[in-house]
């Protein structure tokens, strides 16, 4: 996601805060800014697009300083141009904030601020941070206390880094949520979101604990918590290189994300459930509520692991928010003839915003005069601002082709719709308010499944080398063989199919031998006795079982070869759990094939060519 750079010595920031913007690149951005201290007051030079258009921009100003912050961003609240791109100031331009993160009552302050006379500038959730330090700074002269203060205020994630002209001599630096890594120096200090950043001048880090605020200057810093009290930290050194620190330790960014996604389920979810009133609140469809419960019917339209979420919402919506739901392949709904309605609500589903054959869909559902929403992670992307309304997934940028961490943020998204309409449509406040007690759990369930891989890396280990699997699931769960099967397909390139799994008798099980490797999505949910039987009709034939089951399930292993276990939850979250694991099978299976898991063959992330 975002990323942080900042300097303070006897340099020249602007090379060093260049070098750290560069570094961080690979993080994914859409554009980047500075912010340092001249005799002019503060000097913001911000811009979308990459970090080589900022250079040249700088370059061609060319300004110099001993002190600076610096920024990548990607967007979540406004679109990635000049004006939204960070470091963000208040309205007398004394200070500079950059941030990563998100400030979910940022509504909130933004209003009271604007009642208390502060002009925004910018779409973004950061501005109101800086309005915010502003409003203390009138209750206190120094920024260390305004910025301490202010983050008091704040609900949400931040990594911030703060400096005003009226301090020049010192950066002030936060974190809750989103990560801040002091580095240590001679004479000179720097601070990074990502010890990416500032591993090429020194090794000696001190990292900030959610809660912590630190001021550094050239000679040393000091820290406080947020509520005032002091707080002694340990310089640490960093034996990472480079190459490790870009993929969080991980061997591949695939890998990485997986493991992000405790954190991507929160931010998918945060600011955005009613946990009393037992609902959801989604901003982005505020204005388009009475549409979606006055829609005929839903069409659903996205290609890959994006239609799988789709069929995956399509259940649960049918079943809780009682409205019809077509799925449709984008490359096929746009090039036949289908009926829409000027009352059907299409809803594209798309991690990148740019894939050519959903774009095209979402024009043809818009020239049919039907309402077209996107549910979108790339903030600014195509899909997302042609779309009549949407929400952002906040999954933060996904580098590794075979898409993870964005299956499970669209379905937490989905999830949030569905509950949204079920209580308009008649589920009680105690049904929602148990949904909403699932969804929050969903992120600690997640880690659990993380952090036991021990088992599914043997099972890579046994099935690396067969040359087809089949993925069998029913119910909830049929989306997530097909998920399943397509994650093996792309990375590893052993044919896989996922079927439903009582279809699998009108073909598939034509193919079960005792190579036959068959993997059971078969959690306690309304299909599960169902699913006993099907496979009894593998055994039978000899196929080899990996279950992947609840953990109190003390019947399964008598009939698999292998059972994953996974904890339990609500029938329509299932597959935000059942998924995991087979992410992972399919993970080892191809780094045990030496495949390239980050770039297969001929997949691209983004297919903007039909
Ligand atoms: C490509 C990617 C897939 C992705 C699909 C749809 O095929 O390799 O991972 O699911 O496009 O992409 P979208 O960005 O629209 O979700």
């Amino acid at each position: 996601m975002c990323g942080i750079v900042g300097y303070i010595g006897f340099k020249d920031a602007i090379p060093i805060l260049m070098e750290g913007l560069k570094r961080l690149e690979y993080r994914g951005y859409d554009s980047a800014g500075i912010a340092t201290i001249s005799d002019n007051g503060v000097q913001i030079y911000k811009k979308a697009g990459k970090v080589a258009e900022l250079s040249k921009y700088i370059e061609a100003n060319g300004i110099s300083s001993q002190m600076g912050i610096g920024h990548t961003r990607w967007a979540t609240h406004g679109e990635p141009n000049d004006v939204n791109a960070h470091p963000h100031t208040d309205c007398t331009e004394t200070i500079s904030v950059i941030h990563n993160g998100i400030i979910e009552n940022f509504s909130t302050l933004k209003k009271k601020l604007e009642q208390n006379g502060h002009i925004f500038k910018t779409e973004t959730d950061t501005e109101s941070l800086a309005h915010l330090i502003e409003e203390m700074l009138k209750h206190t002269p120094d920024l260390f206390t305004a910025v301490r203060l202010a983050l008091n205020e704040v609900e949400g994630t931040y990594g911030i880094a703060v400096i005003s002209k009226n301090e020049p001599d010192k950066i002030i630096t936060a974190r809750k949520g989103s990560p801040i890594v002091i580095g240590i120096g001679e004479n000179e200090n720097f601070i990074a979101s990502d010890a990416a950043a500032l591993i090429s001048h020194t090794r000696q880090v001190v990292y900030l604990e959610d809660g912590e605020i630190a001021c550094i200057t050239k000679d040393g810093f000091y820290t406080k918590t947020i509520f005032d009290e002091e707080i002694k930290k340990q310089v640490e050194e960093i034996t990472f290189d480079l190459e490790q620190i870009e993929k969080g330790g991980f061997d591949h960014f695939m890998l990485k994300e997986i493991n992000e996604q405790p954190e991507t389920l929160r931010n998918a979810l945060r600011g955005r459930v009613l946990t009393d009133e037992g609902t959801s609140k989604l901003g982005g469809l505020s204005e388009v509520t009475d549409v979606l419960m006055n829609a005929r019917r839903f069409i659903i339209t996205a290609c890959g692991t994006s239609w799988h979420a789709a069929l995956v919402g399509k259940y649960m919506l049918e079943q809780y928010a009682k409205i019809p739901v077509d799925v449709e392949y984008a490359s096929e709904f746009r090039y036949r003839d289908p009926v829409i309605y000027k009352d059907d609500v299409v809803f594209l589903i798309s991690q990148s915003g740019e894939t050519a054959d959903t774009l095209a869909a979402l024009k043809k559902a818009k020239s049919a005069g039907a309402h077209v929403l996107g549910l979108v992670n790339v903030v600014g992307s195509t899909i997302a601002r042609e779309s009549d309304a949407g929400i952002y997934i906040h999954a933060g940028p996904e580098i590794g082709v075979a898409s993870t961490k964005a299956f499970t943020s669209q379905l937490a998204v989905l999830s949030l719709i569905t509950l949204m309409m079920a209580r308009k449509r008649g589920m009680s406040q105690a049904d929602g308010r148990q949904v909403v007690r699932e969804l929050l759990k969903l992120p600690e369930k997640v880690n659990k499944i993380l952090k036991d891989i021990n088992q599914i890396q043997q099972i890579a280990d046994t099935f690396y080398s067969h040359g087809n699997f089949l993925y069998l699931g029913r119910g909830y769960n049929f989306p997530v063989a097909l998920e399943g099967a397509l994650k093996l397909k792309e990375i590893s390139y052993i044919h896989a199919e996922g079927y439903p799994a009582a279809e699998m008798k009108h073909g598939p099980i034509a193919l079960i031998d005792n190579e036959m490797p068959v993997v059971v999505i078969a959690t306690k949910d309304s299909t599960y006795e169902k699913i006993l039987s099907n496979i009894q009709e593998v055994r039978a034939r000899r196929g080899r079982i990996i279950a992947i089951a609840n953990e109190d399930d003390d019947h399964i292993h008598k009939l698999a070869e292998h059972v994953i276990r996974i904890p339990h939850t609500l029938d329509f979250l299932m597959p935000i759990l059942s998924i995991i694991p087979l992410q992972l099978l399919s993970y080892y299976i191809a780094v045990k094939r030496g495949c390239d898991v980050d770039q297969p063959r001929n997949l691209a992330k983004s297919v903007t060519v039909e």
